[in-house]
């Protein structure tokens, strides 16, 4: 079976409680590609999420955007996995390289994030990336295949993972990374999986990029072998994003 192509919208730490309605207003209208064909899941900040689970359109799904390590308990400010399990909330992003670079969040913090979440029965999309100075210093590989390990050595089964590879460089700047660049290090991270997890996690695990996705530059990414979708963050609070959704196809 092929794999299903991915469509995430992260709406970072935007919106507002009219500006949500009105996005997902927009998304309830739009005539996309059928859950057969594209999987969509939409991000919104914690305190939307189930205001955005209530209103959107039961073919999309809903995602936090971050989840504590560890059962919930004296951890002020946090939001635990057994959280959005109750509130049914079936996705989390974990180790967005914004959460990386500015709260610190190391390799071996991500991985037991992405172990913990797996195990409470949620659906992760991982990210992984590389900065500019990493990149002109030829370590891109290194690093991805750093952040990639650290999670592969803390689970066994892939299934619930989508690997979101977004290069630093290219995430809010309007700096896309080409088709051809971003085909490499997808395909690059799949001869990685082939060799140290297994050729049908290689095989089956969806690797989607993200980083200054638009309408105009979805559909040569989505036309590369290994771009298995996407994970959005401006155009997904904009109404081009049904045009993401659609490159699908
Ligand atoms: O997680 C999505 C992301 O970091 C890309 O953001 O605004 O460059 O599409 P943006």
């Amino acid at each position: 079976m092929g794999r299903k192509f991915f469509v995430g919208g992260n709406w970072k730490c935007n919106g507002t409680v009219a500006e949500v309605k009105k996005i997902v207003d927009v998304l309830n209208g739009a005539d996309v590609p059928s859950a057969e064909e594209v999987e969509v899941v939409i991000s919104p900040p914690f305190v939307f999420l189930p205001q955005v689970k209530a209103l959107l359109r039961s073919d999309f799904a809903v995602a936090a955007q971050n989840a504590w390590v560890k059962k919930g308990g004296a951890y002020t400010g946090e939001i635990s996995a057994e959280m959005l399990v109750n509130l049914e909330i079936p996705w989390v992003i974990l180790g967005h390289s914004e959460r990386r670079a500015l709260l610190k969040e190391s390799n071996e913090f991500v991985a037991d994030k992405v172990a913990y979440a797996l195990g409470q029965g949620l659906k992760v999309i991982a990210c992984i990336g590389e900065t500019l100075e990493q990149r002109e210093a030829g370590e891109t590989m290194t690093v991805v295949s750093e952040q990639t390990k650290a999670i592969a050595d803390k689970i066994a089964d892939w299934t619930n993972v989508v690997l979101a590879y977004e290069p630093v460089w290219a995430i809010g700047t309007g700096k896309v990374a080409t088709p051809a660049q971003a085909q490499e290090v997808h395909n690059n991270l799949r001869s990685w999986l082939v060799a140290n997890v297994s050729s049908e996690v290689a095989e089956s695990v969806r690797i989607i990029y993200g980083g200054s996705v638009n309408a105009g530059n979805c559909v040569e990414l989505a036309g590369q072998p290994d771009v298995d979708g996407f994970l959005v963050g401006g155009a997904s609070l904009k109404p081009e994003f049904i045009d993401i959704i659609k490159s699908a196809l």
